[in-house]
């Protein structure tokens, strides 16, 4: 699958990041398997621990929008080499992506890795869990 266009889209949202605090954007995209596009940033707070990531507002705009089955999310920081998602994205991505989702890890937008959440979160606490 092409993610040209899902790369674009963090990148652009990327910069509406509010981070008066770490001076470090984030953006990220995610694809639903209704094939909609949602953008989103980090927003900071001065209660630091209120801080939500640019994948968590990606993921928390879908689901609040009606679409739970995460195709594939692509992530950007503020460097010039790859921003990997934190702990706490990866379990959220856990819980709305599946073993085919993609996760896109991007230095640029010419350069950039694809993971699954094996590779990422490998043993993950999930669902099935709680229902065992
Ligand atoms: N951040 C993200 O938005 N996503 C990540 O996966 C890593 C961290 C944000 C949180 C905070 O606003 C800033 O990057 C520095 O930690």
């Amino acid at each position: 699958m092409e993610y040209r266009e899902l790369i674009r889209e963090a990148l652009k949202y990327r910069e509406n990041a509010y981070v008066p605090y770490s001076r470090f954007k984030v953006g990220a995209a995610v694809i639903m398997d209704d094939n909609k596009v949602y953008g989103g940033c980090n927003v900071e707070n001065a209660s630091f621990g209120a801080t939500n990531c640019a994948e968590r507002t990606a993921i928390f705009k879908a689901v609040s929008e009606g679409n739970k089955k995460l195709k594939a999310i692509a992530v950007v920081g503020d460097t010039s080499t790859y921003t990997a998602p934190c702990g706490i994205c990866r379990q959220v991505i856990a819980e709305f992506g599946d073993e085919n989702t993609d996760i896109i890890i991007i230095k640029n937008e010419n350069d950039y890795k694809i993971k699954k959440l094996e590779d990422i979160l490998p043993g993950a606490f999930t669902k099935e869990d709680i229902n065992k």
